[in-house]
């Protein structure tokens, strides 16, 4: 008998030390220790002993079995310190590595190119008014002198929200708030903002775009004025070199009218793809502002005079930095965005 407890002691113990993990030690606590288990058995073998040897066997039996308890506690413990330290090992964090650069957000190319019409023009005087995106039919058109059925709205074809109200085609109706709200004083301001047109979009329109307006209303402005405005304007822009040419052309609310075309600064007006071999780029429409349009804000066009313009800074970022299809503006692929 104690041979025998001897040698489960030794066997048990030794295949402690190969246990890896809880479940099985589980086994192994049932196999020698559960109530079915072999010390247990043996032990219930005490009771056939001779009486002489009772006592020692059972004495003996109780420090295998003590030897057992203690060992399994010990184990458990391992196992629990051994679990523990492999799950620290493996979120272990090298804090000696580099950290990740923040990315810096940035300003949208088109907010880049509007802020610099912005400064060119607040040196010139001029200070930005906002008008509403979500304009009437009447101050859209009607009070810019396009009457309904003008074929002049065919130029814009235009987002509806109701019969009244509709999203501007152009910034021109911020004219006629302009006026309003400043009469009888004399003006200058320019007005930016998003314009919608209801139009395929493809590589060259966008149902979205930005127009940066200009107004100057007062006594004895002049075409020389809008002219040397807009001569200005574009050689702080686009270079002191620059030379533009100004083309006559039409629109409702100015007359004369006259769009401005600057010497191809791709090519230096030797011509390019960007200026289809012309030597010349179309950057903004202008004009007098028309007597009934200065009526319609307001002013009486016998003692007032005025000159309008309007630019689109999509159209110009694209002639300044080569881009060839307006869709990048408003697609938020970074891949083009971080390039401005
Ligand atoms: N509103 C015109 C357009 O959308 C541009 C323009 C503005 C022309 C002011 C003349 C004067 O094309």
């Amino acid at each position: 008998m104690l041979d025998e407890l001897q040698e489960l002691k030794d066997t048990s113990l030794r295949e402690l030390e190969d246990i890896v993990d809880l479940d099985q030690l589980e086994e192994w606590r049932i196999e020698y220790l559960g109530s079915k288990g072999r010390l247990t058995q043996l032990m219930r073998g005490i009771g056939q002993l001779p009486p002489e040897e009772r006592p020692e066997a059972g004495k003996v039996g109780n420090r295998v079995k003590n030897a057992l308890q203690s060992a399994y506690n010990e184990t458990t413990e391992r196992l629990k310190r051994e679990a523990l330290e492999h799950a620290l090992e493996a979120d272990r964090v090298d804090v000696t590595l580099p950290g990740r650069l923040a990315t810096l957000g940035r300003l949208h190319l088109s907010t880049q190119t509007l802020r610099q019409i912005y400064d060119i023009f607040a040196e010139m005087g001029f200070q930005v008014y906002r008008s509403p995106d979500v304009e009437t039919d009447e101050y859209n058109f009607e009070l810019l002198n396009i009457p309904k059925h003008h074929p002049a709205r065919d130029m814009q074809d235009t987002f509806y929200i109701d019969e009244e109200r509709l999203l501007r085609t152009h910034t021109s109706p911020g004219q006629i708030w302009a006026m309003r709200e400043y009469y009888p004083e004399p003006i200058r301001v320019i007005l930016p903002g998003m314009c919608y047109r209801y139009e395929q979009i493809t590589a060259r329109s966008e149902i979205m775009f930005h127009q940066v307006e200009g107004l100057a209303v007062g006594h004895n402005i002049t075409m020389a004025d809008l002219k040397g405005t807009l001569i200005n304007f574009a050689q702080r822009m686009f270079g002191e070199d620059t030379r533009v040419r100004f083309r006559a052309s039409y629109f409702p609310f100015t007359e004369p009218s006259a769009e401005m075309d600057v010497e191809c600064f791709i090519c230096d007006g030797e011509g390019c793809t960007v200026c289809k071999y012309t030597g010349w780029l179309e950057v903004l429409g202008s004009g007098m502002v028309h007597p009934q349009v200065l009526r319609n804000g307001g002013y009486d066009p016998a003692a007032y005079t005025g000159y309008a313009f309007g630019m689109g800074p999509e159209r110009i970022a694209m002639l300044q930095h080569g881009i060839d299809d307006i869709r990048f503006f408003w697609n938020n692929d970074l891949r083009f965005l971080e390039q401005f």
